[in-house]
């Protein structure tokens, strides 16, 4: 299900959107009250296309490991720290015609971009409140615990933590004081970039599914 948001929250996100390289809006997406939030960079090309969260490649990784965990798509909330898709200008030459076009890939977001949809994010995360928050790669951890923070040290080991929350005149982050377990996961693309990662990710998900029969 999705959650309808602010319009105002909305409208600030568009406003600073503006000027950008970034397409599209999708919304989180699961039940309304998760215990576990999964929480990826920004959305893809096929994302931005059809307003879901991990339908492409990565997503189709992501659900082989959430199954590892034993569970569903459906037993949690999955959304990103960027809502939209933040892309490149590239120039290239048609191997074919040699005629020169305009490719627009994927990029990871900026520092800016990922505070620009930050007071979006805080609200979605009181709103479903849930009691886990597993964010994929660097991006979405970062958001939480801070630019200290790296998956490569911390994948697999669960914390109990307070997170980082927007400042209200959005000029950066203070901690908040609401207590989650975070659950910190290389992003799926990391094993599609570097395959020799894929047993280490296989085994965090399958500990992570005995962890949440514990908890
Ligand atoms: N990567 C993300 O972080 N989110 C998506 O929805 C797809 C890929």
């Amino acid at each position: 299900m999705q959650i309808k948001y602010p319009e105002q929250l909305v409208e600030q996100v568009r406003q600073r959107m503006v000027g950008q390289h970034l397409t599209g809006f999708v919304p989180g997406m699961g039940p309304k009250h998760p215990r576990i939030v999964l929480l990826g960079e920004a959305p893809g090309r096929k994302e931005a296309e059809t307003g879901v969260p991990f339908v492409g490649s990565s997503g189709k990784e992501l659900m082989k490991m959430i199954e590892l965990a034993g569970l569903t798509r459906d037993d949690v909330y999955i959304t990103s720290v960027v809502r939209s898709r933040p892309f490149s200008i590239r120039h290239v030459k048609d191997k074919k015609t040699g005629e020169i076009i305009e490719k627009h890939p994927n990029r990871t977001p900026t520092k800016k971009e990922v505070l620009a949809y930050a007071q979006l994010f805080d609200w979605k995360i009181k709103t479903v409140n849930p009691q886990i928050l597993v964010p994929l790669g660097n991006t979405s951890l970062q958001r939480l615990l801070g630019a200290q923070a790296n998956v490569g040290k911390m994948h697999g080991q669960p914390v109990q933590t307070t997170i980082q929350e927007a400042l209200p005149d959005d000029s950066g982050y203070q901690m908040g004081d609401h207590p989650y377990w975070v659950y910190p996961m290389y992003h799926p693309a990391a094993y599609l970039y570097a395959p020799r990662l894929e047993p280490t990710v296989r085994e965090d998900w399958h500990q992570f599914g005995k962890w949440l029969q514990q908890i």
